[in-house]
C-alpha cells in the first residue's frame, strides 16, 4: 500500500490559520469562492459536501471562531466547543452533557472526529446534515436558543454576534444581514474540516507497520479477527455507521429508545450508532449515556457480548471469550488511536 501523504491536510491549516487574507474583489452579490482544498482522508471515499455550501476557506474561517464562541448560546456560557474539547478526544469528559442554563442532558457529547464522514448524526442518527445539526443544537437543550421561558430564539442568539461579524459573514455569503442559514453553512464547513489525519492509525493503515506498538498490533489483530469488533466497528473511520443494540441502558425502568424513536422500527429498539474509537483513550465515560468509566470496562463489556436483552445484536456481537492477555493487547491497541488536533483557538472578533 502507499504511504499516506498530508499535502491537503497542510493547506486546510495554513487556511485555519488566518494567515492569508481572502482576495475579495468579488463582484457587489456574490463572494468570490477561494479556491479550498478540505482535508482529505488518502484511500478514503470523497467526504459528500452539500451542493448549496461548497466548502470555501471564508466559510472555515468564520465557522471556525463560531464554533468556539460562547456568546452564541442562550446564557452566553457554551460555545460548541465547550463540550467537543480536545483534551477529551473532542468529547465534554461527563456521563451526560450539561448544556446551557446548566441543562442536564441525557446522552454524552460523542467525539467531532471526522464528523462531516457521517451520513446521520446524533447517537440516533436522527440528523441528516451538519446544517440541521447546528440549528437542532442550538434550539435543543446544549445551546439553549429555544425561543421560549424567556430564553432567546435561535435568531436572537445569532442576532448578538451580527455586529461583531458583519465583516466575516460578507467575505463569506457576500452582502446581507447575519442569518441562521449562513451561520450553519459557515460551521458546518468548519466541521468538515475536523479530520484525523494526524494518526497514528491512519499511518499504519496506509502501510507503517512502525506506527503502531507490537503489542498493539496484535490487539488489532484479535478486534478484528477473534472478537470480530469490526463487524461494527470497520475500515479506517473504525465504524460502518449503522445503528445495533449492544444493551446499553436497556435495564433502565424506562430505556433510551435511540434509533427506535426514529424509525419506528421495533427491532432498533436501544440501537446507537456505532462510534468510530478515534482518540478513543481520551474519551470517556463510554457509550451513549456514559455509564462505563473505563476502556478496560468498555473492552470487558463488548467483549463479553454487550449487555443482554431482548433486542441485542446477537448476529454481530457475540462473547469472544477472550483472555486477560488478549483484553490488554485490545486495549493497548485502542489506547493508539489517538489523534492529534492541530486547529488552534481562534482569536474571535
Ligand atoms: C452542552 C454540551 C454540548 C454543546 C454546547 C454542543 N454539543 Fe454537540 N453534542 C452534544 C451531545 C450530548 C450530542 C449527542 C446528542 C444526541 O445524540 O442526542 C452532540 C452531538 C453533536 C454532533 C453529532 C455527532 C455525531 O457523531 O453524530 C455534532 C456534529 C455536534 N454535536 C456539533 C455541535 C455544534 C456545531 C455545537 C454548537 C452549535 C455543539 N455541538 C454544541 C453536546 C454538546
Ligand atoms: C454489534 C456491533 C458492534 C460490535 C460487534 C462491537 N461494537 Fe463497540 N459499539 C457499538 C455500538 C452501537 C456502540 C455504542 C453503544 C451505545 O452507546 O449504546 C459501541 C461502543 C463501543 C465503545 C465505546 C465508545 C464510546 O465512544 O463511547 C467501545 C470502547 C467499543 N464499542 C469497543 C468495542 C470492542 C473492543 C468490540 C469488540 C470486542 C466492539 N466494540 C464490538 C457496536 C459494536
Amino acid at each position: 500500500m502507499k504511504r499516506l501523504t498530508f499535502a491537503i491536510t497542510g493547506s486546510a491549516i495554513l487556511a485555519l490559520s488566518g494567515c492569508a487574507t481572502a482576495p475579495q474583489e468579488a463582484k457587489k452579490d456574490e463572494p468570490k469562492p477561494v479556491e479550498y482544498a478540505a482535508p482529505a482522508v488518502p484511500g478514503f471515499e470523497a467526504m459528500k459536501i452539500p451542493a448549496d455550501n461548497p466548502i470555501t476557506k471564508a466559510k472555515v474561517e468564520l465557522g471556525h471562531k463560531l464554533y468556539y464562541d460562547k456568546r452564541v448560546s442562550g446564557d452566553q456560557s457554551k460555545a460548541c466547543y465547550s463540550c467537543h474539547v480536545k483534551e477529551k478526544g473532542l468529547t465534554d469528559g461527563l456521563a451526560t452533557a450539561v448544556g446551557a442554563y446548566e441543562a442536564k442532558l441525557t446522552r454524552a457529547a460523542p467525539t467531532m472526529w471526522n464528523v462531516g464522514y457521517i451520513p446521520n448524526l446524533y447517537w440516533d442518527g436522527r440528523s441528516p446534515s451538519l446544517e440541521k445539526q447546528v440549528l437542532g443544537a442550538m434550539a435543543g437543550g446544549n445551546m439553549g436558543c429555544a425561543g421560549k421561558d424567556k430564553k432567546p430564539s435561535v435568531d436572537e442568539c445569532v442576532a448578538r454576534i451580527a455586529e461583531p461579524y458583519k465583516k466575516d459573514f460578507e467575505a463569506a455569503f457576500g452582502p446581507g444581514p447575519v442569518t441562521k442559514e449562513n451561520f450553519a453553512k459557515a460551521l458546518g464547513s468548519f466541521m468538515r474540516t475536523i479530520v484525523s489525519t494526524d494518526s497514528a492509525w491512519f499511518k499504519f493503515r496506509g502501510g507503517d507497520k512502525s506506527a503502531l506498538s507490537e503489542q498493539a498490533q496484535r490487539g488489532y489483530q484479535i478486534f478484528a479477527e477473534k472478537a470480530k469488533c469490526t463487524n461494527c466497528h470497520d475500515g479506517l473511520m473504525l465504524t460502518d455507521n449503522q445503528f445495533h443494540n449492544v444493551g446499553i441502558g436497556m435495564e433502565a425502568s424506562k430505556p433510551d429508545m435511540g434509533r427506535g424513536a426514529i424509525s419506528k422500527d421495533e427491532k432498533d429498539t436501544g440501537a446507537f450508532k456505532t462510534p468510530t474509537l478515534l482518540d478513543v483513550s481520551k474519551s470517556g465515560p463510554y457509550f451513549h449515556n456514559g455509564s462505563v468509566k473505563t476502556l478496560e470496562e468498555a473492552v470487558d463489556l463488548m467483549s463479553n457480548g454487550g449487555k443482554k436483552n431482548k433486542f441485542l445484536d446477537i448476529t454481530n456481537l457475540k462473547p469472544a471469550n477472550l483472555t486477560k492477555a488478549e483484553k490488554e493487547d485490545v486495549v493497548a491497541f485502542l489506547k493508539s488511536l489517538d489523534v492529534v488536533y492541530t486547529i488552534a483557538e481562534p482569536t474571535l472578533p
